[in-house]
């Protein structure tokens, strides 16, 4: 099961979605892997310790012919990652053949793993498009500012696009909506006419500094409970999406 986490609004908790999920697929005991398409290396940060990232095997890798390249060990037990690295900028500016390599080297790991995360940069090009075209689902979270919104048009039309001529079984996009003040009534009237018009997964994740400490500290946010309703929050939201994902939950 390949899932992609995009939104090519910069800043809307696309890393922190990914990581989450990759955290709560691996305490359900499935062998995960996450996979960095962000040079930025945000996700890497989280998983994984930087200096050994240097060494991996790389996820720009993918897009080499030669090998499927080999996923280092995560800081937590059954989670794998192919971290990122200043080269996968570049991929952008390559051939649509590199991106079916990609997609191939995906498929295979996806033998070896039962559930992929890939977490994209902030930008539509050829890694975006490889990630969906290999995946079974796109998770868009998004921030309730009016022009965080309307910015995401272009990625479901690219989805769209993506489903019609690459990949029929991309699933239609499921929405986050994260950083809410549930005290903002713009909020609030914005989340139910987003929610009449999309599959608006609930949850709504609220803003709080919670998440961005459990982040730093590598960790999910309900590992790290300074605040009990946040974690609770996250830990049933990404049950849900890994329930409609059909990932399964062995423990
Ligand atoms: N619900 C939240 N409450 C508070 N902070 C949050 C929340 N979600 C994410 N953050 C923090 O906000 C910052 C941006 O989130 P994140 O890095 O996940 O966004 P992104 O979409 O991946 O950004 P980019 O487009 O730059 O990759 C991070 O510092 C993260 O820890
Ligand atoms: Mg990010």
């Amino acid at each position: 099961m390949i899932v992609t986490v995009a939104n090519h609004k910069g800043g809307v908790g696309k890393t922190a979605l990914a990581a989450h999920l990759a955290f709560r697929a691996a305490e359900r005991g499935n062998r995960v892997l996450a996979v960095d398409f962000d040079a930025q290396g945000n996700l890497t940060g989280t998983l994984v310790d930087r200096s050994r990232a240097l060494k991996a095997d790389g996820a720009e890798r993918l897009f080499h012919p030669d090998a499927v390249p080999v996923p280092m060990p995560g800081l937590e037990p059954n989670l794998h990652v192919l971290p990122a690295s200043a080269a996968l900028n570049a991929t952008d500016r390559g051939a649509l053949s590199q991106a079916f390599t990609a997609i191939g080297h995906l498929k295979t790991l996806s033998k070896d793993f039962g559930f992929i995360v890939i977490d994209t940069a902030p930008a539509i090009g050829l890694r975006l498009t490889t990630a969906l075209a290999a995946s079974r689902h796109l998770v868009v979270p998004l921030q309730l500012e009016s022009y965080a919104v309307d910015g995401v048009a272009s990625l479901l039309a690219e989805a769209v696009s993506i489903s019609e001529h690459m990949n029929p079984g991309l699933a239609p996009a499921e929405f986050v909506i994260n950083a809410i003040n549930p005290r903002a009534k713009q909020h609030a009237s914005t989340a139910k006419r987003l929610s009449a018009q999309f599959r608006v997964r609930t949850p709504h994740l609220r803003r709080a500094i919670a998440v961005a400490d459990a982040l730093a500290a590598k960790k999910p946010v309900w590992r790290n409970p300074s605040n009990s309703a946040v974690a609770n929050e996250w830990a049933v939201l990404c049950d849900e999406l890994l329930d409609t994902f059909g990932v399964v939950d062995w423990r």
